[in-house]
């Protein structure tokens, strides 16, 4: 694998703990994701994700939803926040707010988000409780291209993990958390490296071949970088 000339330009929007940032910022400072974290961006002050950019270093900025009355007036607030930064790659990392459609084409084949469950499976909220209520044996979590389908767009990459018989949703949740953890560098990388794209169809490509399912962790264990 070639390496990257130079580290691709990123933002990060959270809205919360940030464990998801956390994991590529530790993954950059290791050295196997060339990425370059130009900002953390938050809807939300108190997000505990801003603290831990700060610490690494990285700019960090809030554009409080609840000062906008329209999800529009946001939408483009926050645009222009990102803008500022000129990122080829705009990564969701626990960003809970559903986007417009002007916004999300916008981005269009430059925005990931990471959605815990096994997409198409439990898109939106309670993933792990709705996981157990339903029975699942497995579970797992999702990388995906952000369309205006909420949790709808072309799935690159997942992780599986097993449920067990006394799971709650929370032991569930830090089961799916911890692949989490390896999953979304994995999915920037490829991007990052420009392996990963979104075709005019609206497919995910790898490597130039069109993802028909997405691809599998374990299935994808490979020397970094
Ligand atoms: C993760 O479970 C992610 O799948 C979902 O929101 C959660 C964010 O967790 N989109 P964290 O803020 O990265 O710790």
């Amino acid at each position: 694998m070639e390496p990257a000339t130079s580290p691709l330009p990123v933002v990060i929007l959270i809205s919360g703990r940030g464990s998801n940032l956390q994991a590529i910022i530790d993954a950059v400072a290791e050295g196997t994701l060339p990425v370059d974290i130009r900002a953390v961006i938050s809807n939300r002050p108190d997000a505990a994700g801003l603290q831990a950019a700060t610490r690494a270093g990285i700019a960090t900025a809030v554009v409080d939803h609840t000062l906008y009355k329209e999800r529009q007036a946001f939408d483009q607030a926050l645009q222009a926040r990102i803008d500022q930064h000129q990122p080829a790659l705009v990564i969701l990392a626990g960003f809970m707010r559903i986007l417009s459609t002007d916004f999300v084409d916008h981005y269009r084949g430059r925005m990931l988000n990471i959605h815990p469950s096994l997409l198409p499976d439990f898109p939106g909220l309670n993933t792990h409780q709705r996981a157990l209520d339903a029975g699942c044996e497995i579970h797992g979590t999702s990388v995906h291209f952000v369309t205006a389908d909420v949790d709808g767009g072309p799935v690159v990459l997942q992780a599986r993990v097993p449920v067990h018989v006394h799971d709650t949703a929370d032991s569930l949740a830090a089961r799916v958390l911890e692949q989490e953890h390896q999953l979304y560098p994995q999915a920037i990388r490829w991007f990052a490296e420009h392996r990963l794209t979104l075709g005019e169809n609206g497919q995910a490509l790898l490597d130039g071949a069109i993802l028909t399912e997405p691809r599998q962790l374990s299935a994808t264990a490979e020397k970094p970088g």
